[in-house]
C-alpha cells in the first residue's frame, strides 16, 4: 500500500499560482529593464521607454506582493513534502521570505528615490505622486539601497530558479508542480 510520503505532492492554491506566476513575468522583465536602462551610451528613446516601464510595473510589483502575502495568510501554503530532507524545506522557505522581503524593498526604495528625487512617477503620479517631499539626501541613500538591493534579488533569483529547474527537470519529484500549471 501506498504511504502517504509517496502521494504527489499537493499545489498551491490557484489564486497563489496566478501570482506567483505574474509577479515572476513582472520581475524577470522589470529588471533587465532597470539593468540597460542605467547603461551609458543608450539611446535616448530607448532609455526614456525603459524607464517609463521600470517607474510603471514598480508599484504594481509591490501590489502582487502585499496580495500574494494576503492571500497566503488566508489560505495556506500546502506542507513542504516528507521526501524534503528539512534542511532543503528551511532553505526554500528562507529564500521565499527573503524575495517578498527584497521586492517591498526594491518597490518601496524605488518610489522614494523617484519623489524624493523630484522625478515623475509617470502613471501613478495621481494617485501617490507628492508622498515624498524632494529631499537630496534621502534620494541619494534610497538610491544606494535600490542599488545594492539588486544584487540581493539576483542571487535569490538564482538560487530560487535553480532550484525549481532542478527539482522540475532533473528531480521530477514533484515540487515544480506545486507551483504549475499557473491557472
Ligand atoms: C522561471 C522563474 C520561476 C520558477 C520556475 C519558479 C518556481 C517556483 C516553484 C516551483 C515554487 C513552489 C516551491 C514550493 O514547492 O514550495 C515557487 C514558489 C515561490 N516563488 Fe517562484 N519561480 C520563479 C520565479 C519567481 C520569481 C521571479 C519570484 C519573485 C521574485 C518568485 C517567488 C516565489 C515565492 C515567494 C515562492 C513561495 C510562495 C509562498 O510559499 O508564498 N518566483 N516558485
Ligand atoms: C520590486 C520592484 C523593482 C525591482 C526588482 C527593481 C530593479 C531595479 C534594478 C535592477 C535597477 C538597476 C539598478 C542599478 O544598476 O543601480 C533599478 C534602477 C532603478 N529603479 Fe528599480 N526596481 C523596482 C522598483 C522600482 C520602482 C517602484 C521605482 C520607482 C517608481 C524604481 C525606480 C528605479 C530608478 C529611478 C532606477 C535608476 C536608479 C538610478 O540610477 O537612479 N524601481 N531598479
Amino acid at each position: 500500500m501506498a504511504s502517504p510520503t509517496e502521494l504527489p505532492p499537493q499545489r498551491y492554491p490557484s489564486l497563489s499560482r496566478l501570482l506567483h506566476w505574474l509577479t515572476a513575468l513582472l520581475v524577470l522583465s522589470t529588471i533587465p529593464a532597470g539593468l540597460i536602462m542605467v547603461q551609458e551610451g543608450i539611446s535616448r528613446p530607448l532609455q526614456n521607454s525603459l524607464f517609463l516601464y521600470h517607474k510603471n510595473i514598480g508599484p504594481v510589483i509591490l501590489i502582487l506582493v502585499a496580495l500574494r502575502i494576503l492571500v497566503r495568510l488566508v489560505k495556506k501554503a500546502p506542507p513542504m513534502p516528507a521526501h524534503l530532507p528539512r534542511a532543503q524545506a528551511a532553505a526554500a522557505e528562507a529564500v521565499h521570505g527573503l524575495l517578498y522581503l527584497t521586492l517591498i524593498v526594491m518597490a518601496i526604495s524605488g518610489i522614494v528615490r523617484v519623489q524624493a528625487g523630484g522625478f515623475p512617477m509617470e502613471f501613478w503620479d495621481p494617485l501617490i505622486g507628492g508622498m515624498v517631499a524632494k529631499n537630496e539626501a534621502l534620494a541619494n541613500t534610497a538610491k544606494a539601497i535600490h542599488h545594492f538591493s539588486r544584487y540581493v534579488i539576483i542571487a535569490l533569483l538564482a538560487a530560487h530558479i535553480g532550484a525549481a529547474a532542478m527539482h522540475g527537470l532533473i528531480k521530477r519529484d514533484g515540487i515544480f508542480s506545486r507551483m504549475w500549471p499557473p491557472v
